[in-house]
């Protein structure tokens, strides 16, 4: 979803403006980079990820992501629910692209959004959707309550998604994919304060900054050893130095997802 996410996020915007333009009068044109990924990446496809869903409007604009836990279910961000009701909402399985047509759409028939969630900086970011249609795509596991030691700092996860490849920047047409270390609860509550909360959460990202995710990646997944563990939720800007990216930290809330799921 589009949106600030903390207050913070217009001091960053004016410094970033600032640096924008500072760049332009410096910087020859091929200083500058060539789009990245996600924020720092490379493109990948749903066939390498089947599991990687487009949450879309009804007129099939993306908007967030998501992840197919079984058949006719996929695990997204609560902050990417508000306001949609399940006529609003689409689901997209099998189209690398944003502009493709292939693949599978679904509608969907229920939105579950944990009861507990007011805005993803109070944590609770995490919400089911029942599809009408199944999607023919290989699902992926996730954590269970029990797996808590997954989320030790250091370890390697992958994010994906659509989202733009810079801060303020445009959607990825294509599917991208990074890999990012997460980063341990003292180290993200000296970056966000009492805005992490360290049992709903967990960072990842470079202490430099770089790599991360950003507008439009949100309730998409982050996987470690290949289990959806966390849900893309929020961040200061993307991928700034000693901002790391936020995620739901799923283990707290699979057991109510497999209510879900089973439901
Ligand atoms: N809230 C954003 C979204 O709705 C995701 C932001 C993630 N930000 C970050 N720095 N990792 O798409």
């Amino acid at each position: 979803m589009f949106g600030p996410t903390r207050a913070r996020r217009t001091a960053a915007i004016l410094v970033a403006t600032a640096a924008a333009a500072t760049t332009a009068l410096l910087a020859s044109p091929t200083a500058n980079a060539a789009p990245q990924p996600i924020v720092g990446g490379t493109t990948t496809t749903t066939t390498a990820y089947p599991f990687v869903m487009q949450i879309t409007d009804a007129s099939g604009s993306q908007f967030c992501g998501g992840t197919l836990v079984s058949a006719t279910k996929v695990v997204t961000a609560a902050h990417c629910m508000a306001g949609e009701t399940p006529a609003s909402v689409r689901v997209v399985g099998g189209r690398t692209k944003l502009n493709g047509t292939d693949g599978t759409v679904s509608k969907v028939s229920k939105i579950w959004v944990n009861p507990d969630y007011s805005d993803a900086t109070n944590g609770d970011d995490v919400s089911v959707l029942t599809l009408s249609t199944s999607m023919p795509y290989k699902p992926v596991s996730y954590v269970s309550s029990s797996q808590t030691g997954v989320y030790a700092a250091g370890t390697t996860a992958r994010i994906l998604g659509w989202g733009t490849t810079s801060e303020n920047g445009s959607s990825s047409n294509q599917l991208r994919t990074a890999t990012v270390p997460l980063v341990s609860d003292a180290s993200c509550r000296s970056s966000y304060g009492s805005d992490y909360v360290q049992s709903d959460m967990v960072c990842a990202g470079l202490s430099s900054g770089g790599v991360d995710t950003c507008q439009g990646d949100s309730g998409g997944p982050l996987l470690i050893g290949g289990v959806l563990a966390g849900i893309t939720s929020w961040g200061e800007g993307c991928a700034e130095a000693g901002y790391p990216g936020v995620y739901t930290r799923l283990a707290t809330f699979a057991d109510q997802v497999t209510a879900q799921v089973n439901s």
